[in-house]
């Protein structure tokens, strides 16, 4: 059986010849799986008493490491590769920022380290031994440690080389594998130089969870919309397992199973205010993005705070999913890397993408109303002070610089407009007539689902907080849904599958197997393995040298080359391109 994270939705099967609305209708249905997937009584999902009560057991051992007296000693470390690396990143980011207090308490680590925060880095997800030390390293110090492995697909050796560590150093840390599959599931290939499969350190870890000794939160969430796209409702679901967690252990002063069924209701009954008042939203701005992708135009995202991470976060995750360019869509935050606080600091040297500032997007745009006039910018905007509203109505850099090309009375130019996330009653901030656009999405609809009310056991800070993670969780579905549903649109989708992904890993080495398997029925995986061979290599034959050289090998050649997935060669009559026109 294939990982559910792995296995086509029926619900996108025809994605790619739906219009916009329909793709955002399907994707709504997806994301409603996390909450309550259909036909899924053999196995664990969000609700079910074995995840309620793990992710309870966690919060009070977070709650513990946080408050203890000698609590310099206790660290909460979160991990993880791509995506769920970044997300990481961003809870470590919003609890440090929620508590306030002088040493940090959380932290994280992400396979390819801070670069990998802003350009998809998916060799070092393999690497086993790095995890391992990058643990070690942001640990020292520290005696006492929640650690927190997370991997979608339950598969990425850098985690299991660090659940490892935990595991054998038990006096140290409490170790917990968060991820959507259930542990018979997890993937059993060889890890490069070691004995053990993630299938087995899952195993041995499930059997510490027995006593409580670590902790496993693996709930099915059904299929990706895009078969595998784990940025989607794996990371949707781990923001918000993980913002529960933290709520709970920062924020109440007593807790249970139902404190915790409380907490995600409320992000279920966002998910579907959000597609309420959203749809048309983002069936509009994927429209629009397709048609700027489709004359070699751009996607650019501005946001602050969790909005302006969520935004670099998606754009992250478009090369290795869809082959596209690191300049095909970017994300920008005000404030640049003092507001964004990774670890490893500016990391504007390495190159244009990654310079993040909204200032340096007011550069970009500098180049003059010609220059971009096929490009896509959305202004993300959460509640009526954020700063990059101020920037818009004050006139400052990245004001003017817009105004500059989306002034201008020219028959072809740049698409810019806002999307305002605001409560129920907030009034209509003064924005500037050069905004093509403006969306409003409000929150809550009705008054019984505002944090305040639903979770009246937090404190009104918690409250407060609660309430921008969910925000925040409607600016991930904004951004997923317009870049993805964009991809679909360029013709980057076959039926669902992602036909165009980088194969820089080994998942992806398999997947792609799996795709051309799929699209050549009959084939035998020897057969698909050897296509994708004669694909990476540029040749017709493979000998003996290269079909016996190791999947390291084949990534190392393939991870430079476009295109390499030979899904259309055998049994479609059309190519990629020739797909998805407006
Ligand atoms: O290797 C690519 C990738 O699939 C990313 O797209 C994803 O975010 C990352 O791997 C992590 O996957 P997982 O959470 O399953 O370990």
């Amino acid at each position: 059986m294939l990982p559910y994270t792995e296995a086509a939705n029926p619900i996108t099967a025809d994605i790619d010849i739906s219009n916009p609305k329909e793709i955002v209708k399907k994707l709504e249905e997806c994301d409603k799986e996390m909450f309550s997937p259909k036909g899924l009584d053999k196995e664990k999902t969000l609700f079910s008493e074995d995840i309620l009560r793990a992710m309870v057991k966690v919060a009070e051992v977070a709650k513990k490491l946080i408050f203890q007296s000698d609590s310099g000693k206790s660290l909460i470390i979160m991990s993880g590769c791509g995506t769920s690396g970044r997300i990481a990143f961003m809870m470590a980011r919003t609890f440090n920022r929620f508590l306030k207090l002088t040493e940090k308490k959380f932290a994280y680590t992400i396979a390819g380290g801070d670069q990998a925060l802003f350009t998809s880095q998916e060799a070092p997800e393999d690497d086993r031994e790095t995890g391992k030390n990058d643990l070690i390293k942001a640990c020292e110090g520290r005696s006492q440690i929640l650690y927190i492995g997370i991997t979608c697909g339950l598969s990425a050796p850098y985690v299991a080389g660090q659940l490892n560590h935990c595991m054998e150093n038990p006096e140290k840390f409490t170790p917990v594998l968060l991820g959507f599959n259930p542990v018979r599931l997890a993937r059993d290939l060889p890890i490069y130089g070691w004995q053990k499969t993630f299938l087995k350190v899952a195993q041995e870890l499930e059997l510490l969870s027995e006593d409580d000794k670590a902790f496993l939160i693996n709930p099915v969430v059904m299929g990706e919309a895009v078969t595998g796209s784990s940025r989607m409702k794996g990371g949707s679901m781990t923001k918000i397992i993980l913002e529960t967690i933290f709520l709970l252990s920062t924020a109440a002063s007593d807790f249970s199973i139902s404190e915790c069924k409380k907490i995600l209701k409320l992000y279920e009954e966002t998910c579907k205010l959000f597609y309420e008042s959203a749809s048309n939203a983002v069936s509009s701005w994927m429209s629009w993005t397709a048609h700027s992708f489709n004359a070699d135009g751009h996607l650019y995202y501005v946001g602050s705070n969790g909005a302006g991470v969520l935004g670099i976060i998606d754009a992250t995750e478009c090369p290795p999913t869809y082959g596209a360019t690191l300049d095909d869509v970017r994300g920008f935050i005000c404030g640049g890397y003092p507001e964004y606080e990774n670890n490893e600091g500016d990391l504007g040297q390495l190159g244009e993408n990654y310079r993040i500032n909204s200032d340096d997007l007011a550069e970009l745009l500098g180049r003059g109303p010609d220059a971009v006039k096929h490009d896509t910018l959305i202004i993300v905007a959460v509640g009526l002070t954020d700063p990059v509203l101020k920037e818009l109505q004050e006139n400052k850099k990245l004001g003017s610089s817009i105004k500059n090309v989306a002034g201008k009375d020219v028959a072809e130019k740049m698409k810019v407009g806002v999307v305002l996330l605001l409560e129920k009653d907030a009034q209509l901030p003064e924005l500037p007539s050069f905004l093509s656009e403006i969306f409003v999405i409000r929150l809550p609809i009705s008054d019984e689902v505002t944090p305040n009310t639903a979770c009246s056991f937090l404190t009104s800070t918690g409250a407060e907080r609660l309430k921008k993670s969910l925000f925040e969780c409607c600016a991930k579905w904004f951004y997923n849904g317009t870049s993805t549903g964009a991809h679909v649109r360029k013709g980057k989708v076959y039926k669902n599958f992602m036909v165009d992904l980088k194969v820089s890993n080994q998942k992806l080495f398999h997947r792609s197997i799996g795709i051309i398997k799929r699209f050549s029925p009959g084939i035998s995986e020897d057969e698909a393995r050897n296509f994708l061979l004669r694909s990476i290599y540029e040749v017709d034959d493979v000998d003996m040298t290269l079909s016996s050289s190791s999947i390291l090998t084949h990534i190392m050649a393939a991870a430079p080359k476009d295109k390499v997935c030979p899904w259309e060669t055998f049994s479609v009559p059309f190519s990629i391109t020739s797909l998805g026109s407006l």
